[in-house]
């Protein structure tokens, strides 16, 4: 082997790693996309505008249980894990195994639990885990491309899920998921998020306190 080669095998492999360290969780995302682009729906994960804007309406301190639909890469877990009380958990739910093997690798705490599955089966994963209800559910699922029937039926299960006075939290490119939402939660609240590749609408779907 000449001496340029050998200078060259020693810096390759640094590069190769700086870029994979850079273009990491996007490019995991974008693998993901790539596979199955109707159940990922975005080429990029979600803005910080986005995620602050969705969480914003939280009461934390009433929180115990929080599920997420559709966590990719896990955009939205570290800022919900912040905001969670220590004895909180987050449950994610994700149909591509990509992504739950990522999130398994890259989130440590104890409270966090990456659960390979389908958001329609909320409700076993849920009690799977302890848990008779959820204070929260958030869902970055591309509503208008999924199967047919998958969107209401998670709707649905995802009221049955949540306790009386929690929430469903929904953000999307487009207003699909409020029809869902409306069938089931008795007031829900709208945003927008311009700060977004693409710009996305926000719902907050209330299941009302009894009486
Ligand atoms: C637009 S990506 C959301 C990524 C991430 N939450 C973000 O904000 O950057 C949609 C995600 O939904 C997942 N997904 C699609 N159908 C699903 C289902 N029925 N149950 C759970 N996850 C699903 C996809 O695998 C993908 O990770």
């Amino acid at each position: 082997m000449s001496s340029d080669n050998s200078v060259g095998a020693i810096h390759r492999p640094s590069l190769r790693r700086k870029a994979a360290r850079f273009f990491g969780q996007f490019g995991v995302f974008f693998r993901g996309f790539l596979e199955e682009p109707k159940m990922v729906g975005s080429i990029i994960p979600s803005s910080r505008f986005t995620i602050a804007k969705m969480l914003a309406p939280v009461k934390w301190d009433e929180c115990k249980v929080f599920v997420e639909y559709g966590p990719g890469v896990g955009t939205f877990c570290q800022p919900v894990l912040d905001r969670l009380p220590r004895d909180g958990m987050l449950i994610v739910i994700d149909t591509n195994p990509l992504y739950i093997d990522y999130l398994k690798k890259h989130f440590r705490d104890s409270r966090f639990h990456a659960v390979h599955g389908s958001a329609a089966n909320v409700e076993d994963i849920v009690k799977a885990h302890g848990a008779d209800h959820a204070d929260y559910v958030l869902s970055g699922l591309p509503f208008s491309t999924l199967p047919d029937g998958v969107g209401p039926a998670i709707a649905e299960a995802t009221y049955r899920i949540i306790r009386p006075g929690g929430a469903f939290l929904v953000y999307q490119f487009s207003a699909k998921a409020r029809d869902y939402m409306a069938r089931h939660f008795e007031r829900i609240e709208s945003g927008f998020e311009p700060l977004n590749v693409l710009p996305c609408q926000l719902f907050w779907g209330w299941k009302e306190p009894k009486g």
